[in-house]
């Protein structure tokens, strides 16, 4: 028999939805031998046009795309999927308090989190995109009673292709040329592009780029920025670049890391490199047997701890507001 995947993503119809379902459907993210069936959750208000989704869906034909559900109901939803990718989610508007923000984003992931729970198969792995997705994720994991918290995961993957790229180009190489690209942290503008562990044909980046002052200043912002600088070209925040980071970050979780390699994925911390346990951090990971792992032992000077630092004392602030308000 054939692989099969059930496959749920939250926030179908949105932006993210239109780019990311049909690489999921295509065969790029779980491979051409696995079959795909896909659970689509949306808002009631959009699903409407989550069917218009749906029919351009069936019409591209893919032949490992075996059933597609639309629906608002998560417990409909959830229902015995191996992956649920949580990409709905509220964003911050004028005039909004960072309280109510986490508030309403702390009713929805508690509320995932247990349909998950109540709902998935017993295998489920949660990847979460919707912002705060540190967070937000932490929250749906502590809601999920039962479900191993080593399956929880936010999504660092698009920061850690942008920072490959601003590197490439610096160095005058191909992109293929980079490799241990590791974000620290949270996946917001206190991340911290590691570059002095990242390599360029495998020696430090920092010895190939000589431009000191580009790595820890122009560089560091450039990749913590980025998100507002596409939303002030393109007038709407990526949504392309996104769903293809969806996809390389479970193309990481599901095959095997090449060898020496890592890459970056926000899981909940043992107390690796001193951060608070059970805190969703992005760290440098490697999948080897289809086990996923935190590549200990990665040095850190002083520049790169003072950097840690803040982004940690970041997610420890989100977390005691969480906390603060009952959410976890
Ligand atoms: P969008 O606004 O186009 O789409 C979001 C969709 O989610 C909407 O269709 C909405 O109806 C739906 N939704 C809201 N609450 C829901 C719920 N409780 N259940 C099911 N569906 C729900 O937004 P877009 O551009 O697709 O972005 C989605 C999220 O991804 C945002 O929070 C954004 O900040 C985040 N993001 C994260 C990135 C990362 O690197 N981690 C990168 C880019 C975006």
């Amino acid at each position: 028999a054939k692989n099969r995947v059930k496959v749920a993503v939250t926030g179908a119809a949105g932006q993210i939805g239109y780019a990311l379902l049909f690489r999921i459907a295509s065969g790029q993210m779980f491979g051409p031998e696995t079959e795909v069936e896909l659970q689509l959750i949306e808002l009631e208000q959009a699903l409407g046009a989550l069917k218009g989704v749906a029919m351009e869906l069936d019409d591209c034909a893919f032949p490992m795309l075996k059933k597609i559900t639309c629906t608002s109901d998560y417990a409909v939803g959830f229902k015995d999927v191996n992956w649920a990718i949580l990409v709905g989610s509220v964003p911050r508007k004028d005039g909004m308090e960072r309280a109510d923000l986490l508030k309403i984003n702390g009713g929805i992931f508690t509320t995932q989190g247990q349909a998950i729970a109540a709902n998935a198969a017993k295998d489920v792995r949660v990847f979460v995109v919707g912002n705060p997705c540190n967070t937000n994720a932490l929250i749906c994991m502590n809601a999920a009673k039962g479900v191993p918290s080593d399956r929880f995961y936010a999504m660092t993957m698009l920061d850690e292709n942008r920072a490959k790229t601003q590197l490439a180009q610096k160095a005058g190489v191909d992109v293929t040329a980079v490799s241990n690209m590791t974000i620290w942290g949270n996946h917001s503008a206190t991340q911290y592009p590691d570059f002095y562990s990242a390599k360029i044909n495998g020696k430090p980046a920092s010895e190939v780029i000589t431009d000191t002052e580009w790595l820890k200043g122009t560089f560091i912002e450039t990749v913590q920025k980025r998100g507002a600088a596409i939303i002030k070209a393109r007038g709407l925040s990526s949504a392309a670049s996104a769903a293809n980071a969806v996809v390389d970050g479970i193309f990481n979780l599901t095959h095997d890391t090449k060898n020496g390699d890592n890459f970056s994925m926000c899981l909940a911390s043992n107390g690796e490199y001193g951060v608070d346990k059970g805190l969703i951090f992005s760290f440098p990971c490697t999948t080897v047997g289809g086990k996923l792992k935190i590549v200990e032992g990665v040095k850190l000077n002083d520049f790169s701890t003072e950097k840690f630092n803040v982004t940690l004392n970041e997610l420890r602030s989100e977390r005691d507001a969480v906390k603060e308000l009952g959410l976890i």
